[in-house]
């Protein structure tokens, strides 16, 4: 059981204080009965919430895309810099969303914010091995012996990467997939190739690609079958 203004304010539509005038002006019925008070404790599951006589259309768990852009951290909160919640409007970091895995401040793409836990840890875990791709911009030339190291297991100082993908695009960009998350991967397994990157953006991490009409910044829901892909 929730607070009726949390469960409806947590649909992203109204604010609590919208909700609280809503309830006021006799706009919302719980079960068919209009709701006297905002903080009144009802089931979102159970019992049937309606504004102006339209369902709110209340989900259990919230799935964002966010396009990140250079300069925010990948983290809920920081004392001192900006994170990727702060690109969020009131409402919506209200829900307790995470994101799901790390990008580094100065990479741009595709990130996931969720509060559905139990998908977190089964994308994120080492055994699933999802798969994500980076584009990636690097000083020195790109070279064919590059991509043949890669699919072998790239050896760094404290582990030897899984085999992984990559696509030459051209002399200094190439498309990198790996099958892994660890710390600065991408970036070390092209140090550890003698190429500086100098710009990385994600694209894709299992099913789920950049939405490419999403500016820097800009985040939407998943789609049905978006989410449908990644749950398997
Ligand atoms: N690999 C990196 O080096 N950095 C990222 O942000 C993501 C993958």
């Amino acid at each position: 059981m929730e607070r009726l203004d949390k469960i409806i304010s947590a649909t992203g539509k109204y604010t609590r204080r919208e909700v609280k005038a809503l309830v006021r002006q006799g706009r919302v019925a719980v079960d068919g009965v209009p709701a006297d008070a905002p903080e009144k404790k009802v089931d979102p599951e159970a019992m049937e919430i309606l504004v102006d006589g339209v369902p709110i259309g209340y989900e259990k768990f919230t799935y964002l895309m966010l396009h990140k852009p250079a300069g925010v951290l990948s983290a809920v909160e920081d004392s001192r810099q900006k994170t990727v919640l702060d690109l969020l409007p009131p409402e919506m970091k209200k829900r307790g969303l995470s994101p799901v895995g790390r990008l580094d401040k100065d990479t741009e793409g595709l990130l996931l914010l969720t509060n559905d836990g139990e998908l977190t840890h089964r994308l994120l875990s080492p055994k699933s091995h999802v798969d994500k791709v980076y584009y990636a911009r690097v000083e020195g030339c790109l070279e064919p012996e590059d991509a043949d190291a890669f699919a072998a297991g790239i050896q760094l100082s404290d582990f030897t990467c899984l085999p992984a993908g990559l696509e030459l695009l051209s002399d200094s960009e190439c498309l990198v997939t790996v099958h892994e998350g660890k710390f600065h991967q991408v970036k070390r397994m092209l140090a550890a190739r003698g190429k500086n990157v100098t710009y990385l953006k994600r694209l894709r991490m299992g099913s789920l690609e950049l939405d490419k009409m999403l500016e820097k910044g800009q985040f939407r829901p998943l789609s049905a079958e978006e989410l449908r892909g990644l749950k398997g």
